[in-house]
């Protein structure tokens, strides 16, 4: 624990302590920090009292100068499909019971504009940034808490808050974006990118498995030119961020262009899940004319 910290009496609370909203506690928690927690979650709950990472489970939102936002942002029902209503029921909750003055710090993947909708429905008596977590479980340390971050705020007042928080007292390297609609597309057009890459791989991958080439052999020989990286194919594009982050900059740029490499990369990846059941089955037909 820091000692330099001890001193530091303003409180945090970490709203959803699920992947990224623990080991947001776990970090800030071994900083010294005074960190509570809320999730609708009783498991979520019991996991991070026992293991010491927040001091208290806060169903009460007064007093408090951080509220950071780790909540699931995916449909419940299907983690394909974006869902912000927990989202705008938090900030609700936080319009009511929420200190004037404090920092909201949105943590959480988010749909292009909705800071916006959630300053006005603040008010601007807080503070409110969007500073999209890059957590990436199996490499907790390169890519964690304290990887590079954007950060954009709501105005000038709203960044400089932050970079306090985030920047001086956590430690994150920290890019700053004036527009926080720039922060919100950072975060769902780089998951996009990576859903492209990834699907171009199954695409080549169909071909091959179609044509009897050897994806591996061939992924190889491309890879050995000096600005390519074909990705490796494996079960499909899952996990909740993907799916749902490419949504979401589906959502945002609908209509803007004839039509989309993203939309295209859904459904190549819908194929490829349908392919590698038919292989699983012994059902994939061989295309020999080639
Ligand atoms: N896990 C990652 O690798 C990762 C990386 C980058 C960004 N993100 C984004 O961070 C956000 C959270 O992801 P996660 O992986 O931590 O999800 P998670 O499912 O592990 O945890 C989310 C937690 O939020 C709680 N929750 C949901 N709605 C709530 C509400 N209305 N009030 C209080 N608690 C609520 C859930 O009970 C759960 O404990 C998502 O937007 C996700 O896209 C995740």
């Amino acid at each position: 624990m820091s000692n330099k910290n001890k001193s530091f009496d303003k409180k945090i609370l970490i709203i959803g302590l699920g992947q990224i909203g623990y080991s947001n506690a776990e970090y800030m928690t071994s900083l010294g920090l005074k960190v509570d927690g809320y999730d609708i979650s009783e498991k979520a709950v019991k996991q991070a009292l026992k293991d010491g990472i927040i001091q208290n489970y806060s169903e009460n939102f007064e007093n408090y100068d951080y509220y950071i936002i780790c909540i699931s942002t995916h449909n419940p029902e299907n983690m394909f499909v974006p869902y912000l209503d927990g989202m705008y029921q938090i900030i609700q909750k936080i319009s009511v019971e929420g200190k004037k003055g404090a920092l909201v710090g949105i943590d959480s993947t988010i749909t292009a504009g909705t800071c916006e909708k959630i300053i006005e429905i603040l008010k601007h008596r807080l503070h409110v940034v969007h500073v999209p977590h890059r957590f990436y479980i199996h490499e907790k340390k390169e890519h964690g808490v304290c990887q590079t971050r954007v950060l954009g705020g709501c105005g000038t007042c709203c960044i400089n808050e932050a970079i306090g928080f985030y920047g001086d007292k956590l430690n994150i390297p920290l890019h700053i974006v004036q527009s926080v609609r720039v922060a919100e597309l950072t975060k769902t057009v780089e998951n996009s990118y990576r859903f492209l890459e990834i699907a171009f791989a199954e695409e080549l991958k169909m071909i091959c498995d179609y044509t009897n080439v050897d994806f591996k052999e061939l992924r190889e020989s491309i890879n050995t030119k000096w600005n390519i990286h074909i990705l490796d194919a494996r079960d499909g594009i899952g996990g909740h961020c993907l799916p749902k982050d490419s949504q979401m900059f589906l959502e945002f740029s609908n209509n803007v262009v004839v039509t989309s490499l993203v939309r295209a990369a859904k459904m190549i990846d819908q194929q490829y899940r349908f392919h590698l059941m038919q292989k699983a089955s012994g059902e994939l037909p061989l295309i020999t004319h080639r």
